[in-house]
């Protein structure tokens, strides 16, 4: 069978297997990563969580081991909504919530529901290389609009929509991490975060919250949700348990206008059908008994000096002319390394972890038009503290032997 000749456009040619490979980096033997956006295992509430799934099996059992809604239970819906109103100041009903496997299954459906092939999304640049594969499994055009150390920078944004619109281009949505973003770990300031909801509704373009670190600040001030900021209904709110409950739950939320949530649950029908429903109630139960606001209090504590210790390495070990993030909050900071003829950290990651048994993820992997060779994405939430030292001495050697090296090649 010649397989090439069936597959659809995305996937002809060499498979985009950069997240496989991260999840493969991380859990190498003796290799201390820094790749996957993973909570550290002593996040987890085990003995607490163990103790929840019991007694859902005990009491729910028949509900749990069964099929669900397809807009996930009500009473999770009805929790969350809730919860939107205390943690982010969104009014919203369970009407507009759809539970989700993951905030990426989120993203998929509203792709699915929104996106012809060769219609246009705008992304920050960098963004989340799952959302940026999602885009391109959908066949979406990406517009990447740079972020600085305030996030993503609006008044370009603005000169964008502008050209596209004389083109006769309307984008389809805007994705954006406002808060702790994967993978620069900037967080949009407020003045911006008014003009960007404006932004979006005077071009009628949705926007999309791509909310995943947002509760796991450690420094600074709250800044408000976009969808709270928004009276419009025009931002689309994707939450998700795995960063401040389990990953493993496989459990997330969408926010959406009514006549959006029905659409992602009529096409979730064809995709799932539903997501996992002892999942469900064990998220609920842990919700309601404050299990996960305790975790999102203890690891922001455990975040806080993980990202001291990370970035105090950097200052030390990294090369001279070296650019980090000092993060607030959330899983990553974001390396950029003096930019030298033929630097390219993708394709040196092998060499990193076969000469340091250290691991990152390339800058290439966040950008959706190749740039990003001097740049890399570190997480700081993963690894333990001793290792966080270790394994960015061991990183900050690699590269400044690179460098020196590379430096001695003429340039051009
Ligand atoms: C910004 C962002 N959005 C969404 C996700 C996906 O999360 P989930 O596990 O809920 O699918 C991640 C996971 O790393 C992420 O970093």
């Amino acid at each position: 069978m010649n397989w090439d000749d069936l597959f659809t456009p995305p996937w002809r040619g060499e498979a985009n297997t950069d997240i496989a490979e991260v999840m493969r980096l991380s859990e190498m033997e003796g290799v201390i990563s820094f790749a996957g956006g993973f909570p550290a295992a002593d996040m987890f509430r085990l003995p607490e969580v163990r103790e929840v799934a019991d007694r859902v099996l005990v009491e729910k059992g028949a509900q749990a081991l069964q099929y669900g809604p397809t807009a996930g239970f009500a009473a999770l819906r009805e929790y969350l909504a809730q919860r939107m109103l205390h943690r982010f100041g969104v009014k919203t009903g369970p009407e507009e919530i759809v539970i989700t496997t993951g905030a990426l299954q989120g993203l998929d459906l509203l792709c699915r529901v929104l996106i012809e092939p060769g219609d246009t999304v705008i992304t920050e640049a960098p963004s989340y290389m799952g959302a940026l594969q999602t885009f391109a499994t959908h066949r979406a055009r990406i517009e990447e609009v740079p972020i600085d150390e305030a996030g993503l920078q609006v008044d370009l944004l603005a000169e964008r929509l502008a050209e596209l619109k004389e083109r006769g281009i309307r984008p389809k949505l805007i994705y954006t991490i406002p808060t702790f973003q994967n993978p620069s770990g900037t967080t949009l300031n407020a003045s911006r975060r008014r003009l960007l909801v404006d932004l979006a509704n005077a071009y009628g373009v949705p926007l999309v919250e791509d909310a995943a670190y947002a509760e796991l600040r450690f420094a600074g001030s709250e800044e408000p949700a976009l969808k709270a900021v928004d009276g419009t209904g025009g931002v689309i709110f994707l939450g998700t348990f795995s960063k401040i409950l389990s990953p493993g739950l496989r459990l997330g939320w969408v926010v959406a206008p009514r006549a959006l949530a029905e659409k992602l649950i009529a096409v979730k029908q064809t995709n799932d059908q539903c997501s996992g429903s002892l999942s469900q109630l064990v998220a609920l139960e842990c919700g309601r008994r404050g299990i996960i606001d305790r975790q999102i209090e203890a690891s922001r504590v455990l975040l806080k000096e993980k990202a001291a210790a990370m970035v105090a390495g950097i200052e030390k070990h990294f090369p001279a002319g070296t650019r980090w993030v000092d993060p607030q909050g959330g899983f990553f900071t974001w390396v950029t390394l003096p930019a030298v003829d033929g630097l390219d950290t993708s394709r040196l990651l092998k060499q990193a972890v076969a000469e340091e048994k250290v691991a990152y993820v390339g800058g290439r992997s966040f950008y959706a038009h190749g740039r990003g060779a001097n740049q890399l994405r570190l997480c700081f939430s993963y690894p333990g503290r001793a290792e966080i030292a270790a394994g960015i001495e061991r990183l900050g050697r690699f590269f400044r032997k690179h460098l020196e090296k590379a430096e001695l090649v003429p340039q051009g």
